[in-house]
């Protein structure tokens, strides 16, 4: 795979008024989501629960990519079509998750180090045969009122970050970079802002040094937000302008795309920020859309609610939320059209 391949592919998945659905939640993940609607965590309902998403025809214009599970990729519709092929066939780009996790950081007290380099390159090789295209990893940082984020945990989750990056390319995947800011807690927008850009200025220094090339790959922060405890919250417009400055900061006009998070925002909020970004800063060097998993998700499971007669209006739900996404990819996006009528 050369890197003018992997160029085309990044640049895919960042085209206009598309972006990226995480579906990729792994089974300790999904288990909270599926007991939220009190449905038992099996394998057929996360099967079925994935192919109600899959098959959301309506949905498909909107979504670029879709981000799957090892389990995930390896499944089928109940008349037998793998995934990764229902996919393709609808022109959205498979991809996987190839982490294995946050784990506590050795020698630290509750840091975290995303776990998963050992046996990575078979395990790329592996997927491209099932058919993924891109990849993502998520590195976790924390924000507390002290001292944390610590510059030894900053380090090591970009120098992995990087590592994974480099071993992604080399297979013909291309790296979504995810080093999540996460918003629990109490720290104003201001903390946040200055967490954010310490952390992707480590990020994009790993990711020089390991020689992975820029043009064929994604990054995935999150928003620039005060924390979710905290008294006072931003409005859209000042999320907007704070994380686009630190963009501007830190990441090269080389990346194609930034791919937001949700990290648990509202669906609404998701896409008024994504929105006020689009609308507000015209002329970037990259392109900004969503990679969201709850943000996209979260009525649409609700929905469904695990019964088989509510898969039609589940499915016409999520097309919505990822309609309304398409639209914020081009500032379009109207919070009137929230109260669009929404039927199967
Ligand atoms: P959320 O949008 O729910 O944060 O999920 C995105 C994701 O892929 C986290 O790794």
């Amino acid at each position: 795979m050369s890197a003018s391949q992997l160029a085309l592919t990044a640049q895919k998945l960042v085209a206009p008024n598309r972006g990226i659905l995480a579906a990729d939640e792994s089974a300790s993940t999904i288990e909270k989501r599926l007991s939220s609607i009190n449905v038992p965590n099996t394998t057929e309902n996360r099967r079925a629960y994935r192919e109600l998403l899959f098959t959301a025809t309506k949905a498909a214009p909107y979504i670029s990519g879709i981000i799957l599970y090892d389990e995930t990729l390896r499944q089928s519709t109940q008349g037998g079509v793998p995934f990764a092929k229902l996919l393709a066939d609808q022109n959205i780009i498979p991809g996987i998750k190839v982490d294995k996790g946050a784990k506590t950081l050795a020698l630290s007290e509750r840091e975290k180090i995303t776990e998963g380099l050992d046996g990575l390159r078979e395990r790329h090789a592996e997927y491209v045969k099932l058919g993924a295209r891109f990849t993502k990893w998520r590195g976790v940082i924390e924000i507390d009122s002290n001292d944390l984020p610590s510059d030894y945990a900053l380090d090591v989750n970009a120098h992995a970050l990087a590592r994974y990056a480099a071993l992604s390319q080399e297979a013909g995947l291309v790296p979504i970079v995810e080093p999540e800011v996460l918003m629990d807690g109490t720290h104003d927008i201001e903390r946040s802002r200055i967490v954010t850009e310490r952390t992707l200025h480590v990020v994009f220094d790993a990711l020089a040094r390991q020689r992975v090339s820029l043009e064929g790959t994604l990054l995935k922060p999150n928003m620039v937000v005060a924390g979710a405890k905290c008294a006072k919250q931003a409005g859209a417009d000042e999320v907007a302008d704070m994380t686009v400055t630190v963009l501007r900061r830190c990441v090269p006009a080389a990346v194609p795309g930034i791919v937001f998070l949700s990290g648990g925002q509202s669906e609404a909020l998701s896409t008024a920020h994504l929105n006020a970004m689009n609308e507000r800063h015209k002329s970037l060097p990259w392109q900004l859309s969503f990679s969201y998993g709850r943000a996209l998700q979260a009525s649409a499971l609700a929905a469904w609610g695990g019964s088989p007669s509510n898969v039609g209006k589940a499915q016409t739900i999520y097309a919505h939320r990822a309609r309304l996404n398409g639209a914020a990819r081009s500032g379009t996006y109207k919070p009137e059209m929230e109260k669009e009528r929404v039927s199967a």
